[in-house]
């Protein structure tokens, strides 16, 4: 039974930190459209825990717990640099200046520096598009599934390439950047394209707008590290592969740390400390 835990309850999942008996850092996520299960998992395992909530749907949940006690929240930003700042220390990665992208349903993006942080924007193509475009164009709505068959598949005919524009003219840029996402469905006269392809289209289209957005914000604000964060990256190499071999390309430096989606909900732990 831990004393403290903390809890990220985002729009699409819940997660959960706590140290436990031999103070090791423990995770665990559950959906958030689940708040029965997350009631009943805390009120068996923790109930005397106090409890510090983060995350959009924190007031949700504090409503749906019931609980006697005025339960903490802390502004979801402060919480998720904490938890990034606790992860790097905890991974040995020196980095005092970086941009900061949350992949969460939608993606948030940061800059820290000095140790404080601000907002500079962020995009609606996040987690949340990887499962509902995923989900439209496929009709599978399980999350493990859908990433398992987007490994398989192959989106050299869903995109279009510098390359296969420019052709046998002189390219003004890299001919294996994208041109256009998904813009080869409807110009490359491809006749089968497989669930497989659409999904790896759908990872593509992401990696690739979460990245660049990224690494137009590093320049602009001279920052080489980018550190990628959020449960859309969980298990799922193909996107971080997307998303790497991108940054790198553009010459600046990704980071993904090992607890992907839990950085609020470790900031939150931290914080009630
Ligand atoms: N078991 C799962 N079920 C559904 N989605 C999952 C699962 N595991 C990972 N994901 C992916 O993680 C994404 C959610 O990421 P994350 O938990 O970081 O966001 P969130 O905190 O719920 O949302 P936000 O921060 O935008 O409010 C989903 O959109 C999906 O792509
Ligand atoms: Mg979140």
């Amino acid at each position: 039974m831990a004393t403290k835990i903390g809890i990220d309850a985002g729009g699409t999942l819940t997660k959960i930190a706590y140290f436990d008996e031999n103070l090791e850092l423990q995770l665990i996520s559950f959906l958030s459209s689940d708040m029965q299960a997350i009631k009943y998992w805390i009120e068996t395992n923790h109930s005397l825990a106090s409890i510090c909530l983060t995350g959009g749907r924190a007031e949700q949940l504090k409503k749906y717990l019931l609980s006697p006690m005025d339960i903490p929240y802390i502004v979801e930003f402060d919480a998720t640099m904490a938890g990034v700042m606790y992860q790097l220390k905890q991974e040995n990665i020196e980095c005092e200046k970086a941009i900061i992208a949350n992949i969460g349903t939608g993606t948030s993006i940061h800059i820290m520096k000095e140790n404080s942080h601000s907002r500079l924007g962020g995009t609606g193509i996040g987690g949340g598009t990887l499962i509902g475009l995923g989900q439209a164009l496929t009709g599978i709505t399980d999350y493990k599934e859908m990433i398992a068959l987007s490994k398989l598949g192959d989106r050299s005919s869903i995109d279009i390439l510098v390359s296969d524009i420019y052709e046998n003219n002189k390219l003004p840029i890299n001919g294996a950047l994208t041109a256009s996402n998904f813009g080869g469905v409807a110009l490359k006269k491809t006749l089968n394209r497989s669930y497989e392809d659409h999904l790896s289209g759908v990872q593509g289209m992401i990696g690739e707008v979460v990245a660049s957005l990224c690494i137009q914000a590093a320049d602009a604000h001279h920052v080489e590290n980018i550190i990628y964060i959020g449960s859309t990256l969980e298990n799922n190499d193909l996107l971080k592969n997307i998303m790497e071999s991108y940054t790198i390309l553009k010459e600046k430096k990704p980071f993904f740390l090992e607890k992907h989606g839990y950085s609020g909900a470790i900031g939150a732990l931290l914080e009630s400390i």
